[in-house]
């Protein structure tokens, strides 16, 4: 569906703007090859985001054909839209097309969801002095990307063996969704401390602490772990396994983790690996988004102890902000 004009939104004579569908689905993927080394998420998520409830997947298009794409998803009970899933044909970046679709968008948001007070994204690519000047920084955490062969790591699972600490924490929690509610998503709850800046990152995708997000991150099948019900030091989500880019039957497994309790983040891990290796076929690549400080030690576990190969050296993601 072609957008019309919104007002405040900038006009350029050579691009459309409109609301993605299947039928762009081989154009928009053929465009993405190669991009975020090869764990791309959209070719798994494109079909259920063109009808999510209070998400625009919007295209630009040049000559009748997808030259550019984004998605704004409107969360945090309203106030926030989160800017995902940008990318540009290879063949027209380096010209701004990025910058006309992102104001393009948040007209188009402002517009629709006049509540929308900020829009966010995450980053883990160098930013100019220009482009930082425009956000707000929320939140930063490491990023830890290792791979291993799935059917090897589960045959091995059970004779593993963990480094010894002075004392073994308790074993961790799985969380039902009541509890997901009550410990992660209610102002005051335990975790406030734990979350940076009251912010539970997701796959990417940065959620307020609200309870309003409750819904919407219940139906991401997520595996939410604590250490312990009533006083957590470690925390973490894990997404169910999805196909990426990267290889032939290659998955994707994304944990994000709160604390610092080593032995507690290395249980957590274990558990999450255990939950899904069994039933993924070849190479998984599995990024741990993490604090700082946990990289280091957390990079030696999966290398010497759990055999996993390092796939790149430390990286950060950024959560910025900016009013809109
Ligand atoms: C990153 C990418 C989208 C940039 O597109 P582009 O049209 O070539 O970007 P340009 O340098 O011409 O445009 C610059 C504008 O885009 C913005 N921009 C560039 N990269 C961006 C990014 N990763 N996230 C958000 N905005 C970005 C700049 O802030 C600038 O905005 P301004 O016009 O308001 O100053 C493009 O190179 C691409 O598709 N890369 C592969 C996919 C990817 O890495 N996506 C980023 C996901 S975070």
């Amino acid at each position: 569906m072609k957008l019309e004009a919104v007002p405040g939104a900038p006009q350029d004579g050579d691009m459309e703007f409109v609301l993605a569908t299947d039928k762009e689905f081989e154009e928009v993927v053929s465009m993405s090859h190669g991009i975020y080394g090869g764990l791309d998420y959209l070719p798994s998520r494109y079909h259920s985001w063109i009808v999510e409830k209070d998400r625009m997947v919007v295209l630009a298009k040049k000559g009748g054909n997808v030259i550019a794409l984004l998605s704004m998803f409107v969360v945090d009970g309203g106030q926030t839209a989160l800017l995902e899933g940008l990318r540009v044909a290879p063949w027209e970046r380096g010209r701004g097309v990025a910058g006309v679709l992102q104001r393009f968008c948040c007209q188009l948001v402002k517009h629709r969801y006049p509540t929308v007070k900020v829009m966010r994204l995450t980053r883990d690519d160098k930013l100019t002095a220009k482009e930082l000047s425009k956000y707000r920084v929320i939140a930063k955490q490491g990023i830890l990307l290792v791979r291993f062969n799935a059917p090897d790591f589960s045959s091995r699972l059970s004779s593993l063996t963990l480094p010894l600490g002075l004392t073994r924490p308790p074993p961790p929690v799985l969380l039902n969704p009541d509890d997901v509610r009550g410990i992660f998503l209610e102002r005051g709850g335990v975790l406030k401390d734990l979350l940076p800046n009251q912010t539970i990152i997701q796959d990417w995708q940065p959620f307020q602490a609200l309870s309003g997000n409750h819904d919407l991150l219940r139906r991401k099948s997520l595996r939410w772990m604590v250490d312990d019900l009533s006083q957590p030091q470690v925390a973490s989500l894990c997404t169910a396994p999805f196909p990426v880019p990267a290889g032939p039957l290659c998955f994707y497994l994304n944990i994000d983790v709160y604390g610092t309790g080593l032995q507690g983040i290395q249980e957590q891990l274990l558990s999450h690996l255990a939950a899904h290796a069994p039933s993924l076929p070849a190479d998984v690549k599995c990024q741990l988004f993490l604090p700082p400080s946990m990289w280091r030690p957390m990079a030696d576990f999966c290398t010497s102890v759990l055999g996993f190969h390092l796939e790149k050296g430390y990286t950060e993601q950024y959560l910025f902000e900016s009013d809109i």
